[in-house]
């Protein structure tokens, strides 16, 4: 039996030799085996439904000659196994704007999938937000392509350290949930290209080697059956020479995705398997192109797996140890956005009383029930996190659901912190076992069922407003006259104009984590500030978004969501993208723009003018020529963060790289520079030079 699995150390030539050796020696049977996932429904049963509890066989693998298996694990709130480190969801990291910071986080992402014996990492999740109520916007990092982007890459990046291969999901335009499966896309080419695709070609650019197609259709076609998608672009136009991987059941509906360019069905063969085996054999599927998705599978394969390791060794010792934790918390303080503050923040130690009031402020409340699940060691809730600050018995709490308690309790206190938002009953990935009629019998009865019911869970949200009895709950705090801060848990937008006015402060604290409670504590004492914008828009009135429907199976997207619609339609926001406050401020000087070969170079001083130390996310924007009807009035195209000591000022450089300022061209399929004039500004609407 000859031995053709990966060595450590192969060079690219060994790796194309030995991969052409599988190839040749492997069956027809074989080499279509490797293109899909096996043993997912006998394991999910096994393990009573519950995801991610073992690694899932992915693809490739051929014992035979000892190829080794992708096994495949779930991110990205951490690693969907085992006990995990749990950080804050995507959109709260994308609130930090921090890419060293993601790019670490990444890296134990890919610690602790090496120590659960994964090398395939479905962490990175791009799927631009078109719309708040979209149940898995806690997965994603924004609204703005440019940031979603820079995220996602650094987040790829950081895994891929470790060996272990990321891949970036869900390609493409997947922002509806209750219906992914069935809904379909219309876009024209030029807004796929300059809004929805942008942000995988940067990930793909930075070397991130798989993706996940996604559920939906695109103009007609299932994206893992999508030849334009999968091939023409992916592959002609981008060169991306890695391997496209379905999403997990019904990502792929015939067997003609292999042509198309999908290279792995999982994660099971319910579509490839035997049919695919029949229609290469009936002449309807060459037989090319099940070598050519075998050499990209197995070429990525034996890359990661000869590569030398940063770390000696991964135990499992590793998995949420003290340093992981650490940063777990590093993000949850960098991750909260201070919406609204009147001077009550930071509290004084010497506060007297805190009323802690909420039925969320004392829930493990981490996200969504879905793929992204993270089953942390523990998880520090808002009021544990206080109390530990505080002292216990400085701290009284109330769930809400007693009025007389809640009375007491706001009567009690000097000042109040209302837990408001949504849990994984109110978003989330949806997976009720009878939302699709297609899906066969065997799928149905292998994801067990709570109480034997198919109840849903998760999904789209019903609305962007805070449940009523929350509302209630802020307003009897208010009623005390008492200083009332509100703290909001939630994976996107939230309205807040129902009950902001009367309220002191109203921090986001998005589903912050392991290490969630820890953090608010601090931001609250102020022994941190907060320094997170906010990756989207907050509307005053939910009609401003583009149009959504969580029960459309047809849908187009223009160009114009978030921060582009409110500036295009002129329409004031609540809180504008990039919104923030800190506990110090900013002020903004000497903005000078430089082309220096492929980039402009912005360069700015930022002044800390308040008398605490904090860091200071800055944006810059670039205002394109162009006509106004397709022509957003701005668009971020480079940030940083900064940290800066009160009465000092850095010189700051964001470099910004021409080519990403230029529009597509849809009839010749091409990318044009526009001619005209080019404005740069920087910072938010509060702190903003311009040049
Ligand atoms: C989700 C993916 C996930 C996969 C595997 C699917 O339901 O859409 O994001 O990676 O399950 O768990």
């Amino acid at each position: 039996m000859s031995d053709l699995s990966p060595r450590s150390g192969m060079s690219a030539a060994e790796i194309d030799d030995v991969v052409d050796r599988i190839i040749e020696q492997a069956t027809l049977t074989e080499k279509v085996a490797m293109m899909s996932g096996k043993g997912f429904l006998a394991q999910i049963r096994e393990d009573d439904g519950q995801w991610g509890k073992r690694p899932y066989r992915a693809g490739a693998g051929l014992d035979r000659l000892n190829v080794p298996y992708l096994w495949f694990t779930d991110g990205p709130r951490g690693v969907a196994r085992g006990q995990s480190t749990c950080f804050p969801c995507s959109m709260s990291r994308g609130a930090s704007f921090d890419i060293d910071l993601e790019r670490r986080i990444g890296e134990v992402m890919g610690i602790e999938a090496r120590a659960q014996d994964c090398n395939l990492s479905g962490a990175v999740c791009i799927n631009l937000l078109r719309h708040p109520a979209w149940g898995r916007a806690q997965e994603t990092y924004g609204e703005d392509p440019h940031h979603l982007g820079e995220m996602g890459a650094a987040l790829a990046g950081g895994i891929q350290t470790h060996n272990v291969i990321a891949t970036v999901k869900h390609f493409a335009l997947n922002s509806v949930e209750n219906t992914r499966f069935t809904i379909d896309v219309a876009i024209d080419d030029a807004v796929l290209h300059e809004v929805y695709l942008p942000h995988f070609r940067r990930v793909l650019d930075e070397g991130c080697a798989s993706v996940m197609s996604a559920y939906n259709k695109i103009n007609g076609e299932y994206c893992g059956q999508n030849r334009k998608l999968l091939t023409n672009i992916l592959r002609h136009d981008w060169s991306f020479d890695g391997f496209v991987h379905s999403d997990w059941l019904l990502g792929v509906y015939k067997p003609y995705g292999a042509s198309a360019g999908l290279d792995i069905e999982n994660p099971e063969p319910l579509v490839y398997g035997e049919n695919l085996v029949k229609a290469v054999e009936g002449g309807l599927i060459e037989p090319y192109v099940i070598d050519t998705a075998c050499r990209r599978i197995l070429r990525t394969l034996y890359r990661f797996a000869a590569a030398e390791d940063p770390l000696a060794e991964y135990t499992i010792e590793l998995v949420a140890c003290e340093n992981h934790r650490a940063l777990a918390l590093e993000a949850a303080e960098k991750g909260a956005v201070l919406l609204e503050n009147d001077g009550v923040l930071p509290l004084s130690i010497d506060i007297g009383k805190l009323a802690v009031i909420g039925a969320l402020a004392d829930k493990e409340n981490t996200g969504d029930f879905g793929s992204s699940r993270v089953n942390a060691p523990y998880v520090v809730t808002p009021l544990e996190g206080l109390m530990r600050l505080l002292g216990e018995d400085r701290i009284v709490h109330a769930d809400g659901s007693s009025q007389s308690h809640l009375a007491d309790a706001v009567e009690a206190a000097d000042t109040i912190v209302a837990v408001v938002g949504y849990t994984a009953d109110d978003e989330g990935e949806y997976i009720p076992g009878d939302l699709v009629p297609q899906m066969p019998e065997t799928v149905k009865e292998a994801i067990p069922q709570e109480n034997g019911e198919r109840d849903p869970r998760g999904g789209d949200r019903s609305s962007l407003v805070l449940p009523q009895d929350q509302v209630e709950l802020i307003e009897a705090a208010k009623e005390s006259g008492k200083p009332v801060i509100v703290v909001v848990v939630a994976g996107s937008a939230v309205m807040v104009e129902e009950w902001r006015d009367g309220t002191n402060a109203i921090l986001q604290t998005f589903y912050s984590g392991m290490e969630g409670g820890t953090a608010l504590a601090r931001l609250l004492f102020g022994e941190v500030s907060p320094s997170a914008k906010l990756p989207f828009t907050v509307a005053r009135n939910a009609e401003d978004y583009p149009f959504f429907d969580r029960t459309a199976t047809a849908i187009t997207y223009d160009r114009w969501h978030g921060y582009t619609k409110f500036e295009h339609e002129e329409i004031q926001p609540r809180y504008a993208f990039g919104h923030g406050l800190s506990y110090t401020s900013f002020a903004y000087r000497a903005l000078r723009a430089r082309e220096v070969n492929d980039t402009i170079e912005i360069e700015v001083s930022v002044a800390n003018t308040g008398d605490r130390a904090s860091e200071e996310v800055v944006l810059a924007f670039a205002h394109l020529p162009g006509p106004k009807e397709d022509t957003p009035l701005r668009l971020l195209k480079g940030f940083t963060r900064v940290a800066i000591e009160p009465g000092q000022a850095r010189p700051v450089t964001i470099p910004i790289a021409k080519d990403t300022l230029r529009r597509y061209d849809a009839k010749r399929r091409e990318w044009y520079m526009p001619k005209g004039q080019y404005t740069f500004s920087v910072g938010d609407r509060s702190a903003s030079v311009e040049l």
